[in-house]
């Protein structure tokens, strides 16, 4: 029986030392420890032993069994650490290796423009205003002289959410909203960038959604010259210093008089070429003395103060700026289109 459990127990051991893995382990374990393993077996056959004979054979076949635990859960570790020192081999990282460039956006060539104008205005003394895209009847129409049924009207196809809802056509009703505020004491002296919509079909020079900047500056004896002043300054520094700009007469409800703004052709030096259509001029704005009734209705007495606005497409500055050929760019965001237009 002794000699038995120490062939047992070497046995053993010498299958541990030369598992080569966590399951030849498990494997030798069951088979020597387990409850059909042949010590297992000796230690039910003690009762054939005699009574001297019976504690000295168990105390040996638990000794042996210990041993080949303990051998077994050394080998378990060592193998545990030999598998991770593997694994961490394999996925070693290289810190070496260059990282992946990450795509940094820009700013769109609208936000670039309106701050743009912005910057050009600030430095004449205007601030900037905004108002709601969601308005009223009242602000986007008859605030500016626009009574309902108007034939004006029908100029700016609308969106209308209610009778009395819509998406503002212009920027204009942030002149009424703004000039509310001062309470009918002047100086006003805003510029009002944001985005616009109207009832059109989209094309290469039409979109339901764009931008205007509109400007205003309300205060005593505030003269036509004033207007055409700030106007040639603001297409000197948008445009660059070599430009000139010429009014022409226009209408529009809510100025009088009212005027089309033109700059000299920058392709040409207003010699006529294909982009002025041979007349050396582009039209770039809509402007005009604020109507005295428009003064009125926001609460400025037309007998003291008077103003001059104006109001300007942004998608219609860029084009020109930077020779843009179709509207629906700034709306489908190509990154080949957008990228062109990082600052640096
Ligand atoms: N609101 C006009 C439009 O959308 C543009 C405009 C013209 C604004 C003349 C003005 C102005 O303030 O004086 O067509």
């Amino acid at each position: 029986m002794r000699e038995r459990l120490e062939a047992l127990r070497d046995e053993a051991l010498a299958k541990v030392a030369v598992a080569k893995d966590v399951k030849a382990l498990q494997d030798v374990r069951v088979a020597y420890l387990g409850k059909k393993g042949p010590i297992t077996e000796v230690l039910r056959g003690m009762g054939k032993l005699s009574a001297e004979e019976r504690p000295v054979i168990g105390q040996m076949a638990n000794d042996v069994r210990d041993a080949i635990k303990v051998q077994v859960e050394l080998k378990e570790k060592e193998l545990e650490a030999a598998a991770i020192e593997k694994q961490l081999a394999n996925e070693s990282i290289d810190v070496t290796l260059p990282g992946r460039p990450v795509q940094g956006g820009s700013t769109h060539p609208l936000t670039q423009v309106v701050e743009e104008v912005e910057e050009a205005f600030l430095g004449l003394g205007f601030s900037v205003a905004e108002g709601p895209e969601v308005e009223v009847d009242y602000y986007n129409f008859e605030a500016l002289n626009l009574p309902k049924d108007h034939p004006a009207r029908d100029m700016q196809d609308s969106f209308y959410f209610t009778e009395e809802l819509l998406l503002r056509t212009h920027t204009s009703p942030v002149q009424a909203r703004t000039m509310e505020l001062h309470k009918g004491k002047g100086p006003v002296k805003v510029i009002c960038p944001g985005k616009v919509f109207r009832r059109d079909d989209d094309d290469a020079t039409h979109s339901h959604q764009f931008m205007q900047i509109e400007g205003l500056f309300v205060d005593e004896n505030v003269r036509m010259s004033d207007l055409k002043g700030v106007l040639e300054q603001f297409a000197k520094s948008f445009f660059g210093e070599d430009r000139q700009i010429r009014l022409r007469p226009s209408f529009f409800p809510f100025t009088e008089p009212s005027v089309e703004v033109d700059v000299s052709c920058g392709m040409c030096g207003g010699k006529g070429c294909r982009v002025c259509k041979q007349s050396g001029w582009i039209e770039v704005l809509g402007a005009g003395m604020v109507h005295p009734r428009v003064l009125e209705m926001s609460g400025f007495d037309s007998t003291k103060y008077s103003g001059f606005a104006f109001g300007m497409g942004v998608e219609r500055l860029a084009m020109l700026k930077y020779d843009i050929d179709d509207i629906r760019h700034f709306y489908t965001n190509d990154i080949r289109f957008l990228a062109q237009f990082k600052r640096v």
